[in-house]
């Protein structure tokens, strides 16, 4: 007997036992009719899934299409950084006594694709980005890719410039993971205000993140998501109390060196998008592509009374543009990678551009700097 192994791969458009079925059968028909094999041929299946479905309903499936004596199983994949969403893989073993000529595999629903970490392998360098999750604490398992082609954009600016809304933004046209370096420092500066620890104590500080995991994932759209230990910290770091405090503990260089040592780990990954202070200067001084974003105070001020307002909590403008002041100058003046453009990063005041137009000059800018390279 002679066995050989097809391969083929689906995705679905969501997490629901019909969905995953329907999908699950499609694959098996498609690739045993593909391969004009018949179930007698067929000797195991076995299904992997990505993390984010909950299985394959292997046994289900093959039943409904009348294969219910060939050995079957399914099992969960890692999370890969970048790996396509929402996919089930099968390997079916057939005994090619009885079949002909080529093996088929057959990839359905844009299913052909190569996770990142073998893409990167085989020198392949077009794998779409999507799952990216990344923690302070799983720096070294598998799955972290070296680096190879991709676009890195570094985004760096004051308070209120309109950072995040630009890169989320650029990300979303570019489809790739956007992250906010803030959000952080200010999950760090929500579990240091919990445990009463003085956000300018550098010993305690360390010993405090050295316990916390502050990880962040990426939806379908590219929307961060910030867990500290593991909650969803949601809105909770928004707060102005902890805003300040965010400021404070980013003048913490043991702060910094934790925070900066696990956003380049999550730039060694792939594709960025990645807002700050210190982006183009220290996290990623070999950006494609680096930006620095202003606007005046008086126009920073306004747009976050607007968002304030949007959410319906009340703000005098006049203290928040006291605020931003202070938070500018302490991020300014702090010894450890103050906020400053670097050498060579764009500047784009947008107090009177709207937020597409930013985006559109930054993805201009982009492509400039794709025509310069492939000159070179
Ligand atoms: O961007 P933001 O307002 O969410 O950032 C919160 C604070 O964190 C900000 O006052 C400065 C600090 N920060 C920093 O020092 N370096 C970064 N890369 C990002 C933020």
């Amino acid at each position: 007997m002679q066995v050989r192994a097809i391969r083929g791969a689906t995705t679905v458009a969501r997490n629901t036992e019909d969905e995953i079925l329907e999908g699950t059968r499609e694959l098996i028909r498609e690739v045993v009719a593909e391969n004009g094999i018949c179930k007698d041929d067929i000797i195991s299946i076995l299904f992997s899934v990505t993390s984010d479905l909950d299985a394959a309903f292997p046994a289900k499936a093959a039943r409904a299409e009348g294969m219910d004596d060939i050995a079957l199983m399914c099992t969960n994949e890692v999370p890969v950084a970048g790996s396509l969403r929402k996919c089930i893989r099968l390997m079916m073993h057939i005994n090619t006594g009885k079949t002909n000529g080529e093996i088929k595999h057959i990839y359905l629903n844009g299913a052909k694709i190569l996770r990142p970490d073998l893409v990167q392998q085989r020198g392949i360098q077009d794998a779409v980005p999507y799952d990216e999750k990344c923690s302070t604490t799983d720096f070294d398992k598998p799955g972290d890719a070296p680096a190879g082609e991709k676009i890195r954009i570094a985004i760096d600016g004051p308070a209120g410039a309109g950072k995040s809304t630009t890169a989320r933004k650029v990300a979303r046209q570019l489809g790739i993971p956007y992250l906010d370096t803030g959000a952080m420092y200010r999950a760090a500066a929500l579990k240091a205000t919990n445990e009463k620890i003085s956000y300018y104590d550098p010993e305690a500080l360390e010993r405090m993140l050295s316990a916390t995991d502050i990880s962040v994932s990426f939806d379908e759209k590219g929307e961060q998501r910030l867990f500290l230990d593991g909650k969803d910290a949601g809105d909770s770091i928004r707060t102005p109390q902890i805003t300040k405090a965010a400021s404070d503990i980013a003048s913490i260089p043991a702060v910094r060196r934790i925070m900066v040592e696990m956003q380049r780990k999550i730039a060694s990954r792939g594709s960025i998008v990645m807002d700050g202070r210190d982006i183009g200067t220290h996290v990623m001084p070999d950006a494609d592509l680096k930006i620095f974003l202003t606007a005046s105070e008086e126009e920073r001020a306004n747009r976050r009374y607007l968002e304030l307002a949007a959410k319906k909590q009340m703000a005098d403008k006049e203290v928040i543009k006291k605020d931003i002041g202070i938070r500018d100058r302490q991020d300014t003046e702090r010894a450890a990678a103050p906020l400053r453009k670097a050498e060579d990063a764009i500047v784009i005041d947008s107090t009177n551009m709207t937020p597409e137009e930013v985006v559109q000059a930054i993805i201009s800018n982009l492509d400039l700097h794709k025509d310069r390279r492939k000159c070179l």
